[in-house]
């Protein structure tokens, strides 16, 4: 294993360096947060074979020797495989043990215990708190499973954060959210424009650019006047957040037959009524498309029309 310090870790000009959150966990995490504990420990006087029982139960591959806690040497795994070839198994771990023992502190940083592996080439350390009395060993393996266990927390708790704004977002989004919504009746002339009004007030007092404003006044008039004009009723529902206004105007029919062809200026059935109300100069979707940011229709005959057009509102002052 191989970690750069978050020191070493090469700056791009003026901009802060990226340290990953493994480089960080290293440096943060510390010796006794990765070691096995209590350690599984011998007396000098045990027998390499009593030693070589108990790596194989606790599968360790060292065993440190101690007397009343202290540590005096070690067993390795290499130390019982050299006993069994040359037939003393059963002699006593003082007789054969490693005196000269290279220790770690508990409190290490893990990017101190990576360098003492990487210098030392050693496969475990047994580690000793600052009264010099053994509390665990550790190997390579032990830090692999500490920064994993740590990765994978902090990723959680990165997912759980991200989660949290987003319902925090969302909070704040309905809470400043208003929604008209309005029956449209057919042939009902005189209420067309009610809708328009009351969302643009709303608009007003949230200080919107006059242009947004009329932009979306102009959709909301023109798709009530289709419903009251062209359907067999229907309602409105405008959906006013802080960063957009969603005007949906949906009908029970007839539908439109040639979406294509109503989309051009000029275009319309309107009978005699509603052009002798002014209505009827084929100019209304048209003007919905051009007014809107993002417009869908959805139309059919057994389901009538379904429009929805979405505004991207902007303050006077954003505007500016
Ligand atoms: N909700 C609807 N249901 C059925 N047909 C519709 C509907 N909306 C529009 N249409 C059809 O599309 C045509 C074009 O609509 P558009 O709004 O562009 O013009 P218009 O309503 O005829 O006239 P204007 O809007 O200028 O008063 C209409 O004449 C009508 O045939
Ligand atoms: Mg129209």
């Amino acid at each position: 294993m191989s970690v750069q310090s978050p020191e070493q870790v090469p700056r791009t000009t003026g901009a802060a360096a990226k340290v990953s959150v493994a480089q960080v966990l290293v440096y943060e995490l510390r010796v006794r947060d990765a070691m096995s504990k209590p350690p599984i420990t011998a007396a000098p006087t045990d027998s390499l074979r009593k030693i070589q029982h108990l790596m194989k139960q606790h599968k360790f591959s060292g065993v440190p020797i101690t007397p009343n806690g202290n540590l005096v040497g070690l067993i390795s795994i290499e130390d019982i495989i050299t006993a069994l070839d040359h037939g003393y198994i059963n002699d006593p771990a003082e007789k054969h043990m490693t005196t000269n023992l290279v220790t770690l502190r508990d409190h290490y940083s893990l990017l101190r215990a990576v360098a003492e592996f990487d210098r030392h080439g050693f496969g475990r350390f047994p580690v000793l708190d600052t009264s010099d009395r053994l509390v665990g060993m550790i190997t390579r393996g032990d830090i692999t499973t500490c920064l994993m266990h740590h990765l994978e927390k902090r990723a959680e708790e990165a997912l759980a954060h991200e989660a949290a704004l987003l319902a925090a977002r969302q909070a704040d989004e309905e809470a400043h959210r208003v929604v008209i919504r309005a029956p449209v009746r057919t042939g009902d002339y005189d209420s067309a424009g009610k809708i328009s009004q009351r969302m643009r007030q709303v608009l007003r007092e949230r200080a919107i650019d006059p242009e947004i404003r009329r932009r979306a006044a102009v959709v909301a008039y023109e798709a009530e006047t289709n419903i009251i004009i062209h359907s067999l009723g229907g309602e409105i529902i405008v959906t006013i957040d802080p960063d957009k206004v969603v005007i949906e105007a949906v009908d029970v029919g007839p539908g439109i037959e040639n979406v294509e062809q109503a989309m051009q200026e000029g275009w319309s059935t309107a009978g005699r009524l509603p052009r002798e109300l002014g209505f009827g100069a084929g100019m209304g979707l048209p003007n919905i498309k051009r007014c809107s940011d993002h417009l869908d229709i959805q139309t059919s005959s057994e389901h009538g029309t379904r429009l929805r057009s979405e505004i991207r509102l902007r303050t006077a002052k954003e505007t500016a």
